[in-house]
């Protein structure tokens, strides 16, 4: 396995499970010191635990990322804790409430904005301060299809990807000049715990809407992520890049 993440500090939001487990786990194997940013400390906890036993080095740090003052803390976890931050993947994310526009409850549509959006803004705010004073560095914003294409029921959701994708490219060109990288992924439906409350005929009808005929896998998507944070994306920003199975093809 390439060390080419060697001497990196990495902040990975929501990244006790699922794709963020995977970023993590990779991002660790390459040689990065991570900072694994979660609501659920136990579950960080656990997966700091499996890098260490997997002889890499990452703390965990508990998070609400839809709250500044605690994404604030966060960052500066990172900074008292390893010095720097180089690279940051903005992950965590719910699906929220499933429902049409009309009857989506104002309720629903804040929470999902302030997890799956502002919490972004937060992110990227502290994050670029943090990397500024690096010298440079790279962020990943996890999107989903869902940042360029619509789905039934999702209109939150759908709203905060596209808002995330519009987000990464204005902090790339604000940022461009300064060495710093901020990309967007793009998953299809990934087989992950966020999936896992789907009732059998919702997975079955969504892994026969992907081309390759499956859902994709955290650690696909974690590849990806990996190649636009390392150096051999030096020329790569202001891009959303997809990892579905041709989903968004049809
Ligand atoms: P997951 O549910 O397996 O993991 C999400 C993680 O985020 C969990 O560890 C959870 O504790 C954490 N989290 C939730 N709310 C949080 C908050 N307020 N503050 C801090 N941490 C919080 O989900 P998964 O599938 O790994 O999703 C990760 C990202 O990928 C999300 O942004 C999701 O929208 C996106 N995505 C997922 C797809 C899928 O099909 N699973 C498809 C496309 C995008």
């Amino acid at each position: 396995m390439a060390k080419d993440f060697d001497g990196k500090v990495a902040f990975v939001t929501g990244g006790a499970s699922g794709i963020g487990g995977a970023v993590v786990r990779q991002l660790a194997a390459r040689g990065a010191k991570v900072v694994v940013a979660d609501l659920k400390l136990d579950a960080a906890q656990k997966a700091v635990d499996a890098v260490k036993a997997a002889g890499g080095e990452a703390s965990a740090v508990a998070v609400d990322v839809g709250k500044i003052d605690q994404v604030e803390k966060a960052v500066q976890f990172t900074l008292d804790t390893y010095g720097a931050l180089n690279v940051a993947v903005n992950n965590a994310g719910i699906g929220g409430a499933a429902a049409p526009l009309a009857d989506y409850t104002f309720e629903d549509w804040h929470k999902v904005i302030d997890i799956n959006l502002n919490s972004v803004f937060y992110s990227m705010k502290y994050e670029i301060a943090a990397m500024q004073k690096a010298g440079g560095g790279a962020i990943v914003n996890m999107a989903s299809i869902l940042g360029s294409v619509a789905f039934p029921n999702s209109p939150a959701y759908i709203a905060a990807k596209h808002g995330v994708v519009g987000m990464t490219k204005s902090a790339a060109l604000d940022y461009a000049k300064q060495g710093i990288r901020v990309t967007a992924v793009g998953p299809g439906f990934i087989d992950t715990p966020l999936l896992a409350a789907l009732p059998k005929e919702a997975y079955d009808g969504l892994t026969a809407m992907h081309p390759v005929g499956r859902l994709g896998a955290a650690d696909e998507v974690a590849a990806l992520t990996l190649f636009l944070l390392s150096d051999v994306a030096s020329n790569i920003t202001g891009s959303y890049h997809l990892v579905d199975g041709g989903f968004t093809a049809q």
